[in-house]
């Protein structure tokens, strides 16, 4: 019989040498279930990759003095390896400068625009380089992108579009006739309240101010949207519009997209609205899970804050981070990640819990029975408790899955762990062997053996090696998920084999220091090596500028002739400046920095022929440079004397 599909998805990440703790949580939740997928019987199948186009890898590029594809291609090559170190057992690797791949979205923008679903007009708004995205006037944020919270340029170009807007009713139906569709539930109402309850905009689907993007067919001064471009990838990966799309017949839809909770927008809005207008069946699930908060703030590389997966796996074994992350963390929600919390449960969970509870059945079947599990003779009542405790975990476990609850389904695993550890406490085996009671010392190991049969085999999608180990440990393999529900399969007369503790105890506060300083050496190499590359350091710089558009603006030396508090605004300064003869009005957000009277006199530097605006009821005719770094700031003037109105170029 065939079996029962499963395509699971992580996103399509942004090529990057520096991946972080973060980036590796959707993997590794994703490896996890469909570990554990495949374990229940299903035809599981993995895909991830890397979305490589878009103007910001263009600039990176350049600035290495490279191509970009041959840019792209060394960082592509450090994602693969970090999924290889973590052990992530994914399918397909879709890169989305794949050949067939580009083919395949300039088929679908064909076909969409065939159907009338894409259409050409101009597009005015602000435009922020980083997310690749235009705003309206209303979604900016005090004048700056919502998303990223960066500046924006207003922009006026021609601009293909897709007929978002006439999506909204389906998908507000979508999510209301499939109520699994977007997980957890606070996601879905904060995407109704947030992005459709009030209507939708058309989307802009092309750019024309870079060109490292997949070209529009039909129109080659258009590059296609980057999230169209990266949505897709769930389609090509499975060859999807290639000669063999017996993939795509296969495992389409996807059961579940996985991803963290500031992409799912993209996901569940714009996604399902262009598979609706290509008839394509939609995706039964996209899940958000939170943030791995750092100091409780998001964990990134330009805030420095950032933990990297590689060190902790080298120190401490692939299964401890991967225990980690999805034991602490509630999937679904932010969590805090704390070195000292990463090794207290290393120290309680796997070294004390699970380690003594392997390592000490493993020496007592050696001492007592040479190494040999023995036939289990005399019954008692807690061995009944046990035994009922341990073949009930496995449908929790399931259960706790089917909602992704990685954490509940791992602590359901270990409510079996300690309970077994308290089975030594109670059956005291130390002392039966001394009173020489082998009847019920012969129960006792077998049960001990036996539970922990059971629980390496339902760890194995949690934690691959460390069940394998367990299993080489006590000399058997592990027989599948139903074997759980049953007790008394291990054959009495297996042979145990005494191997390394699975996990050692370590010191928290040595482990912490040591951490903080490979964590900061790692940080320091990597920047080194980029540099060493020829690539600049990561900077949230502005795109590149041509010396015409510089000299389109006009900067002066401006004389401070007066200056008041702004009556409405409390962070900003109202300046009367002498530039040459001209005396006007420009307003300044610097009131945290400066007095009213501490600048007059001064002679500054301003751009003057920037189009008036009126802040918050005052004309400001010209913009005042400051310097800014973190809390500091500080204006910028002339080195010797000169007349105000002196040009600078
Ligand atoms: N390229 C897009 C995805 C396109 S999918 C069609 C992208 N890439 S990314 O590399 O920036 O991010 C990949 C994933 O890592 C996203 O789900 C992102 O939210 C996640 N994370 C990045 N930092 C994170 C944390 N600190 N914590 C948890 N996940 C976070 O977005």
């Amino acid at each position: 019989m065939e079996k029962k599909t499963f395509y699971i998805t992580t996103p399509i990440y942004y090529p990057n040498n520096n991946l972080h703790l973060g980036h590796t949580y959707t993997t590794i939740a994703a490896d996890c279930l469909k570990r554990f997928k495949k374990l229940l019987g299903y035809d599981a199948y993995l895909v991830t990759g890397t979305d490589e186009h878009g103007q910001k890898l263009q600039n990176a590029a350049n600035d290495a003095g490279m191509e970009p594809l041959e840019y792209i291609d060394g960082i592509v090559d450090s994602a693969k390896q970090l999924w290889n170190m973590l052990q992530i057992d994914y399918d397909v690797f879709q890169r989305s400068t794949d050949p067939v791949h580009e083919k395949m979205v300039q088929e679908i923008f064909k076909t969409l625009y065939d159907k009338g679903e894409i259409y050409k007009d101009t597009y005015k708004g602000h435009y922020c380089t980083p997310c690749e995205s235009f705003w309206t006037d209303s979604q900016l944020n005090e004048g700056n992108c919502p998303d990223c919270g960066r500046e924006v340029e207003y922009r006026e170009e021609e601009s293909y579009f897709f007929r978002l807007s006439a999506y909204r009713d389906k998908l507000l139906a979508y999510y209301d006739e499939n109520p699994d569709f977007i997980k957890p539930n606070s996601r879905k109402n904060e995407m109704v309240n947030n992005f459709l309850k009030d209507g939708l905009d058309d989307l802009s689907v092309s750019r024309t101010n870079f060109d490292w993007g997949i070209k529009v067919p039909f129109d080659e001064k258009h590059v296609i949207y980057v999230w169209i471009d990266a949505l897709t990838c769930y389609l090509s990966a499975l060859g999807y519009l290639s000669e063999d799309d017996s993939r795509y017949q296969k495992y389409w839809p996807a059961n579940v997209h996985l991803m963290a909770k500031e992409i799912v927008r993209f996901h569940v809005v714009i996604w399902p609205a262009l598979l609706m207008a290509l008839d394509l069946p939609l995706p039964k699930q996209v899940f958000a899970h939170g943030w791995i908060l750092f100091d409780q703030d998001k964990m990134s590389k330009s805030k420095g804050n950032v933990v990297y997966a590689e060190p902790l796996i080298e120190r401490y074994g692939v299964d401890a981070l991967k225990y980690f992350v999805l034991r602490e963390f509630t999937f679904g929600m932010d969590g805090n990640f704390t070195k000292e919390k990463f090794i207290q449960r290393l120290n309680s969970d796997l070294a004390n819990d699970l380690g003594n509870l392997v390592s000490r059945t493993i020496t007592m079947v050696e001492k007592y029975f040479g190494g040999i599990i023995p036939e289990p003779q005399l019954m008692e009542p807690v061995d009944e408790e046990l035994k009922g405790i341990a073949v009930g975990v496995a449908q929790k476990v399931e259960d706790c899955m089917e909602e992704l609850d990685y954490s509940g389904a791992l602590e359901e695993i270990w409510t079996l762990v300690r309970r077994t550890n308290k089975y030594i406490d109670e059956t005291a085996p130390w002392k039966l062997g001394k009173e020489e009671n082998t009847q019920r010392l012969t129960t006792v190991l077998y049960n001990l053996s036996e539970s922990i049969r059971v629980i390496a085999q339902l760890i194995e999608p949690f934690m691959g090696e460390t069940s394998r180990r367990i299993g080489e440990q006590l000399g058997i393999q592990n027989a599948g998920w139903e074997s759980t529900k049953v007790f008394g399969q291990i054959p009495a007369g297996t042979k145990v084999v005494r191997g390394d503790n699975l996990f050692q105890r370590l010191d928290v506060e040595k482990e912490v220091e040591i951490l903080d300083k490979v964590m900061k050496d790692l940080i320091q190499q990597r920047e080194r090596e980029k540099e060493a590359a020829g690539k600049a350091p990561e900077k949230e710089g502005k795109p590149e500028v041509t010396i015409d558009d510089f000299s389109k603006l006009q900067f002066q030396v401006a004389e401070i002739l007066e200056c008041s508090p702004h009556p409405k605004a409390d962070k900003l300064l109202v300046f009367q400046v002498k530039i040459g003869e001209e005396i006007r009005q420009i307003v300044s957000g610097i009131k945290k920095w400066y007095g009213p009277e501490d600048l007059i006199g001064k002679k500054v530097i301003a751009i003057t022929n920037l189009k008036p605006v009126v802040l918050r009821g005052v004309e400001s005719n010209g913009m005042i440079l400051a310097a800014e770094s973190g809390e500091d700031l500080t204006l910028l003037t002339v080195l010797e004397d000169i007349e105000s109105g002196a040009d600078i170029s």
